[in-house]
């Protein structure tokens, strides 16, 4: 078994490809997601273990669909693993036979086991599979076995041991796929050969090390601190490598969640950071959204304002060149960053909405990570359990959580309704248990009764969820009991709502955040 090698997951296209990534680093196995095309240049670099072929959108049979250069992973005898049209691709690559719109099993569908080869080693004869593809492998290509079929007879499984070829119809990388990580276990360990060796925590020193190489002595870096888990670890990453010469910034936008403000002041003067200043903005960003109600508008506005106000302060700072932010790969995957190929979702705020004009080079430690092994990292750096606990909460802020117009009266509502969200739900010890909850206020009114009165309040909608990672979420089922309180709460403690719903969708297809 060999230590230290990676593994290439060949993205064409699919949202699925990223959680192969995501899978493999929770086996110990460090992955990065690379276009097709580069795969060759990557092999040539050295230090791949193996190529996964992603899944994806496109049918094989389109002419102008993704392709590979399989000769130079071939060449190099490093192992391969397609899925879904990775698999279909492998087919067509090497002489298989697939049928287009043949596969109509979409979602769970069973799978038998015909022979076992080494990626399917330890499954069970029958597993429930995740599919989601119209064409179809119906005959492998010369060389290969079939190793599983599905009900209706189709190719779920098949290998060319002796190339170290292995490819599969269903999503290993879901959690719907039973045995989905043994699958991707064997690949990696029996198949690669790589022996575990990766964690986030680890990476520290490496991270802090880079950033000193690249920020020139003498040259100041601001940071942009909003008190939430992923700004707070680049914060302390960024002044582990260059000390007081960080200035961190906490723009105080209005639309941030109650008690922000005090809270990131108290913790970031906890930490050693000495140069923090605080930017009063508020009144600033609510003249420029005023009459801003499209979603992807607000989202622009909020990013550009915000970048004014730091370059605004940067100017005053002498010697300042370059500005750290809390990226995380969600946030360039979704905002199509890490991938051509990936549609774009919504331009998360500190990506997407970013003005090319900003001239402050961008230092991203965490633009790798994911969030749970950004907490891992935040752990091992010392951040206090309130900072790495705490529920992820989008650079717009309180903007994103209220649909139509941003004015002062469903901030404040949206505000005071998210606090009574978190209490109850710490009450509950629900809190570490979900990805996260919040309230959202709608554009639209409930007739409500106030004694006789006939009012007209706000519909507050409450959403919580679970994830791993952000990238997909479920509805979190939540006790009535819970609920209630939490409806009740709201509806006596902050004037002008009348109305308290819960969101039952999961993502897809939703996406956590409603704007
Ligand atoms: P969506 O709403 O895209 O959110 O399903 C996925 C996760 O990302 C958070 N989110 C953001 N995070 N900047 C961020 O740093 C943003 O602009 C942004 N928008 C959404 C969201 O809260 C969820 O956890």
């Amino acid at each position: 078994m060999r230590e230290g090698l990676k593994v290439l997951v060949a993205d064409f296209g699919g949202q699925y490809a990223h959680l192969i990534a995501r899978r493999c680093r929770e086996l110990g196995v460090y992955s990065e997601i690379v276009d097709p095309e580069l795969v060759g240049g990557e092999l040539e670099r050295g230090g791949v273990g193996g190529v996964i072929f992603s899944g994806g959108p496109r049918s094989v049979f389109e002419p102008d669909s993704p392709s590979i250069d399989l000769q130079p992973i071939l060449g190099k005898g490093v192992p391969i693993l397609g899925i879904c049209y990775g698999h279909q691709l492998l087919a067509k690559l090497l002489g298989g036979r697939i049928e287009a719109g043949r596969l109509r099993e979409y979602g769970r569908t069973r799978v038998e086991v015909l022979e076992y080869d080494k990626l399917l080693e330890g499954l069970p004869r029958r597993v429930s599979a995740w599919m989601s593809h119209g064409d179809a492998v119906v005959e492998p290509p010369p060389g290969f076995r079939v190793t599983s079929r599905s009900e209706s007879g189709i190719v779920t499984s098949m290998s060319d041991e002796i190339r170290k070829i292995y490819s599969i119809q269903f999503h290993p990388e879901v959690v719907h796929t039973e045995h989905g990580r043994e699958i991707l276990r064997n690949f990696l360990e029996k198949i690669c050969g790589i022996k575990p060796w990766w964690s986030p925590g680890d990476r520290i020193g490496e991270i802090v090390e880079e950033i000193r190489r690249i920020v020139p002595e003498g040259e100041r870096v601001i940071c942009a601190v909003s008190g939430g888990v992923d700004s707070m670890t680049t914060a302390v990453l960024v002044s582990k490598a260059v000390g007081d010469r960080l200035y961190c910034i906490f723009v105080d936008h209005g639309l941030m969640r109650k008690g922000e403000r005090e809270g990131v002041e108290k913790s970031l003067r906890k930490l050693g950071v000495k140069n923090l200043i605080i930017v009063d903005a508020r009144e600033r960003f609510l003249r420029r959204l005023r009459g801003v109600a499209d979603p992807e508008e607000k989202r622009r506005v909020v990013g550009e304002e915000f970048i004014r106000v730091f370059e605004e302060e940067a100017s005053r700072i002498p010697g300042v060149r370059w500005l750290a932010q809390g990226t995380i790969y969600p946030d360039r995957i979704e905002s199509g960053r890490a991938s051509r190929k990936a549609a774009l979702i919504k331009s998360h705020h500190n990506v997407g909405a970013l003005p090319e004009r900003m001239n402050l080079k961008l230092i991203e430690p965490l633009r790798d990570f994911y969030k749970d092994e950004v907490r891992e990292i935040a752990r091992r750096l010392g951040l206090p359990d309130e900072v790495v606990r705490r529920h992820p909460f989008p650079g717009p802020g309180l903007a994103v959580r209220i649909i139509g117009e941003v004015n002062e009266e469903k901030l404040e509502i949206c505000r005071e309704a998210n606090a009574i969200v978190e209490e109850e739900l710490k009450h509950s010890g629900l809190y570490d248990r979900v990805w996260q909850g919040f309230a959202v206020v709608c554009n639209d009114k409930w007739v409500g009764v106030m004694g006789d009165e006939r009012v007209e309040g706000y519909i507050v909608i409450v959403r919580i969820v679970e994830s791993v990672d952000g990238m997909t979420a479920d509805w979190h089922k939540i006790d009535h009991e819970v609920l209630e309180r939490i409806s009740n709460r709201i509806t006596r403690e902050v004037p002008g709502v009348t109305m308290v719903a819960y969101a039952a969708t999961s993502k897809p297809p939703s996406t956590i955040e409603p704007c």
